[in-house]
């Protein structure tokens, strides 16, 4: 969700910030800009709606722009339409200082209010065009000065890049709440919302902490407190590859990233596993605090929900300790019941996602625990967290989240088995199946990857529908709500997830001729009960897929328009293996409607606003 890279150095700095931006893109956007300064042209802002080929084109590739210092941006509309007046890099009125920004300004109307008050004219509905107005008031030949002036003056979220055409010898960038890294080059040195717009330059960085401040010069990065205190900043090496951030041949990041699914789940579990063993040792959390432990919150958004849902079912019963999934953006307005005892499991690919960060500060406040699970090592939900277990994934760069997803699950099965094994739920002879089930995931996800074609034949059937569900029980229902999302996402087909015995309830009065259902039967000991669910929706015209494990293969085909089999696998690790085929399926059925896969309409890949 908006993206920002800033450079000051001595190349030509338009086609460095259009390519930082390029590789910024999977975050979302609808229009995007440049402000670049040279000695004799002054600040040249250049702006373009819609994809940043709009803007390649009219800044031809970079080359019309000239000039070595710069910032650049891509806007997720909030505060105004798409279009060139509302794009960042918005400038004050004299045109001198231009501001990128990713987050809200909370308070904005007051402030325009007062600049309206002393007769500054705004050209944009933005938030941000406040900030660049406000720099602009309080400009007396300091930019530094200026800007610790309008940090105690605005409220909300933001991660700001500021240019001012009287100091081209330096740019200053800000961050609160809104992801920003700074890249340290030889000379030269940059910003950049995340790591994959740097590591074609530099791969040392350092993350800016809430309130810091940086000035970058050429040789220099120089980080200030919110109190404008210099502060030494940890410069962390990035060995990330920057192919991983590429397609490498595929047509989509999407499908690169279902294809890369075992190679993330094997490096996420190997190292943790030893001898048979798990050994976790990232976690801090000590044998007394986890015995004290009287109730596990999970809180994430999206897919990563709904890995908390499937975390429910299988830390509830290992471990018997209550469970509870709550949505990040409903936590905190619910009152939850947490004490020292809690421990709050937090889960995000991006480790940036605002209503997660959110919900986990307001568990920390209450007493909880923190234990995260993340796949961007050095995010804010990262640093911030008591535990760290990090998910070996790699970059993902399709919105639609998948191998992230996958490793998530595979850090929960880790986690439950160690929480099991420290608090004695388990006995050694379970412990080692389970564990030696776990590392044949890979092999299996493997099975499942090496056959695409039916999946493919069958979103070939029923890429036309209109309206698909997804049903399951007990685990299964957790993977049929990532199902549904992923098919909404990126098809932008109408789909809903139920608990199956839930459908006739009410839902059931939507099936009619032809609907689309999706059974999810891989829990052995429901299968059955599964079956009379699909002989329901059978009954009322539906036509139905159904997902099973081998052992049920003969009897699942017996009983459905479409049968997907998945190797036999202990349940607990059925989402695993299920969710494959869930998101082929979503993958060919969008890819038949000729969907924009990878960058689906308005979505975002990481949300940074409330
Ligand atoms: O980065 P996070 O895991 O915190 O992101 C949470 C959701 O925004 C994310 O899972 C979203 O639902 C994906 N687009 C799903 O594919």
């Amino acid at each position: 969700m908006c993206g920002i890279v800033g450079y000051i150095g001595r190349e030509q700095v338009s086609p460095i910030l259009l390519d930082g931006l390029t590789r910024l893109e999977y975050r979302g956007y609808d229009s995007a800009g440049l402000a670049v300064f040279h000695p004799e042209k002054g600040l040249q802002v250049v702006k373009a709606r819609g994809r940043l080929q709009a803007l390649w084109d009219a800044t031809q590739q970079g080359q019309a722009v000239p000039g070595t210092m710069g910032v650049g941006h891509t806007r997720w509309a909030t505060h105004g339409a798409p279009n060139d007046i509302n794009s960042h890099p918005q400038v004050s009125q004299s045109g001198k200082i231009a501001v990128v920004h990713n987050g809200i300004i909370e308070n904005y109307v007051k402030l325009k209010e007062f600049l309206e008050a002393k007769g500054v004219v705004f050209a944009s509905e933005t938030d941000t065009e406040v900030v660049a107005q406000l720099l602009e008031y309080y400009y007396h030949g300091d930019l530094l000065d200026a800007v610790s002036k309008v940090l105690h003056r605005i409220e909300g979220a933001y991660a700001l890049g500021i240019v001012c055409a009287d100091e081209p010898e330096q740019f200053v960038a800000v961050r609160k709440d809104s992801p920003l890294i700074v890249g340290h080059g030889v000379g030269f040195n940059m910003i950049a919302s995340d790591v994959t717009a740097l590591i074609s330059y530099t791969r040392e960085v350092s993350y800016l902490n809430d309130g810091e401040v940086a000035v970058l010069t050429r040789d220099s990065i120089q980080v200030y407190d919110s109190l404008m205190r210099p502060v030494t900043k940890e410069v962390v090496h990035i060995d990330w590859e920057i192919s991983a951030a590429e397609k490498g041949g595929y047509e989509h990041f999407m499908f690169k990233e279902i294809m890369e699914q075992p190679k993330a789940i094997q490096a996420t579990i190997s190292p943790r596993i030893q001898n048979g063993q798990i050994v976790l040792d990232e976690l801090n959390i000590t044998q007394e605090q986890l015995q004290q432990l009287d109730r596990i919150y999970v809180i994430a958004c999206g897919s990563s929900y709904h890995v908390g849902m499937a975390a429910k079912y299988i830390l509830e019963r290992l471990l018997r300790i209550p469970v509870e999934v709550a949505l990040a953006s409903e936590f905190r307005y619910s009152e939850p019941i947490v004490t020292e005892r809690t421990l709050a499991v937090v889960i995000s690919q991006s480790g940036e996602t605002i209503d997660t960060l959110a919900a986990m500060r307001e568990a920390k406040r209450l007493g909880a625990r923190i234990l995260s699970i993340v796949n961007v090592v050095g995010s804010t939900i990262a640093r911030e967290s008591d535990d760290v277990l990090y998910t070996w994934a790699g970059p993902e760069i399709a919105v639609a989240t998948t191998k992230a997803y996958s490793t998530q699950l595979a850090v929960v099965y880790l986690l439950a088995l160690d929480f099991a094994k420290k608090l004695g739920k388990l006995n050694e002879q379970e412990y080692e199946t389970l564990v030696a089930e776990l590392e044949q995931l890979p092999e299996k996800a493997q099975m499942i990857l090496d056959h695409t074609e039916e999946i493919q034949y069958f979103a070939s059937i029923y890429f036309n529908h209109n309206s698909i569900f997804f049903i399951g029980r007990n685990i299964d229902y957790a993977v049929g709500l990532e199902g549904s999302l992923k098919l909404k996402e990126i098809s932008y087909i109408h789909s809903e997830a139920y608990a199956a015995g839930e459908l006739k309830h009410g839902t059931i009065s939507l099936i009619e001729d032809g609907t689309l259902v999706v059974a999810l039967a891989g829990w052995n000991t429901l299968f059955e009960k599964l079956m009379s669910n699909v002989k329901e929706v059978k009954a009322r015209g539906a036509d139905v897929i159904g997902v099973a494990t081998q052992t049920h293969a003969q009897k699942l085909s017996t009983q459905v328009d479409s049968a997907l089999v998945i190797p036999d696998v202990h349940p607990m690790f059925l989402p695993s293996l299920e969710v494959i085929p869930m998101q082929l399926f979503a993958y060919y059925v969008a890819l038949m409607r000729g969907c924009d896969i990878d960058k689906p309409r308005n979505l975002a890949k990481s949300v940074t606003v409330e």
